[in-house]
């Protein structure tokens, strides 16, 4: 399969300029826009993607932040959870998820994935449950909506807080709810690669806590009083989201639902063509995911891989060490005290973190591009 120019298709891993190309009108029309007003940060912009964004999240507040990182730690630390406190997350997530809470002085405590999906394991999270457990983090992997009933049953039965990580999942479903809507509140990451992605960093936390949203909304503004901006009363930060990128965002969030349903479709293409030792990530009956990542799995990566460069077709791997095995996170997790020795902990993401593969993904990916991937696939295997 040969480009116009006779050369072999190359594949590129993420098509953001294809993405973003067909916006210029829209974008110079936010920067003139925000240039002529001037109000770079809280500006009307942020305001009216805010009302946007919790809309089509169907949640009734939407606080604009600095990153996905921020928003997971805000809502942490809004909801008072801190030293002291655990808080349940699968060990196979961006390694951001941790971070956040760590930094709020909380411990993560880290639980299996399931097999087919590689979300987070509801059984494995009811297990690690004990006196110091606050919450639990539901991440919505590669786009795919962890299944909202056994773990809201679980979170509900031991009075435990659910926050959805959605950086991943702008958009996604699960039998009529959306990402956003489950827990009591959910994290969003507007990272450019992102289905919905700003162009720079941005986030967002969305919930339908009023009281929550409030205090969270002060904590990104140092701390500032709502009817007061002199008056501080909790010691905060400064995580905005800046007007330019609301702007940004605003112009892009009508053609989420389209660049998604490309997503799907590009999906079901690889579906189809996949040749036989490449094994994509389940869908859970009921969901409509997002496919932020087309993710499979491959007995011998390294060599599928180095076929794949030397085609001329992107790759990842999210992620390559869960996150227990992280260097940065060495000491915060406590292995399981086990009668005999086990060679592996949590041994469905371990074993998942030396097969996973994620091919190229963006709503611009034709059906000629992913045949190409499948026809240098078929080859490697
Ligand atoms: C699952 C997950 N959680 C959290 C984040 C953090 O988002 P950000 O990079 O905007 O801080 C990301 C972003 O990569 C992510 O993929």
């Amino acid at each position: 399969m040969t480009a116009a120019s006779g050369a072999p298709l190359s594949v590129p891993f993420l098509d953001l300029g294809g993405v973003n190309n067909g916006l210029r009108e829209e974008f110079d029309l936010a920067w003139k826009t925000v240039l002529d007003h001037g109000h770079f940060v809280g500006g009307p912009e942020v305001e009216r993607f805010e009302g946007e964004f919790a809309a089509s999240c169907e949640a009734k507040a939407c606080i604009g932040v600095a990153n996905g990182t921020d928003a997971l730690e805000l809502i942490l630390a809004g909801l008072g959870i801190g030293r002291g406190d655990e808080v349940i997350v699968p060990t196979n997530t961006f390694i951001a998820t941790a971070e956040a809470v760590c930094a709020t002085g909380a411990r993560p405590r880290f639980v299996d994935v399931c097999p087919d999906t590689l979300l987070i394991d509801p059984a494995a999270a009811q297990a690690a449950i004990n006196s110091s457990t606050a919450a639990i983090i539901a991440v919505h992997l590669y786009g795919q909506m962890v299944d909202p009933e056994p773990i809201s049953a679980i979170a509900a039965a031991h009075g435990l807080a659910l926050i959805e990580d959605a950086a991943q999942a702008h958009g996604a479903r699960h039998r009529g709810t959306s990402a956003g809507s489950v827990g009591i509140a959910a994290g969003f990451s507007f990272y450019p690669g992102k289905n919905l992605g700003a162009l720079g960093d941005g986030g967002a936390v969305v919930t339908s806590d009023l009281g929550l949203a409030n205090r969270i909304r002060s904590m990104a503004n140092h701390g500032r009083s709502v009817t007061d901006r002199y008056l501080h009363d909790v010691a905060g930060r400064n995580s905005r989201l800046d007007t330019l990128q609301a702007a940004l965002l605003s112009a892009k969030l009508p053609r989420l639902d389209a660049g998604n349903a490309r997503r799907a479709a590009a999906m079901a293409a690889y579906r189809e063509m996949l040749p036989q030792g490449c094994t994509p990530v389940s869908v859970q009956p009921g969901a409509a995911p997002v496919y932020h990542l087309a993710v499979i799995q491959v007995d011998d990566r390294s060599e599928v891989g180095t076929t794949l460069t030397a085609a001329g077709i992107g790759w990842g791997v999210h992620y390559p060490i869960p996150c227990h095995q992280q260097p940065a996170l060495a000491g915060l997790h406590e292995p399981v005290a086990h009668e005999f020795p086990v060679a592996h902990e949590f041994p469905v993401a371990e074993r998942a973190a030396g097969r996973i593969l994620s091919l190229p993904m963006s709503p611009t990916l034709t059906v000629e591009q992913v045949a190409r991937v499948c026809d240098v696939l078929g080859g490697a295997l």
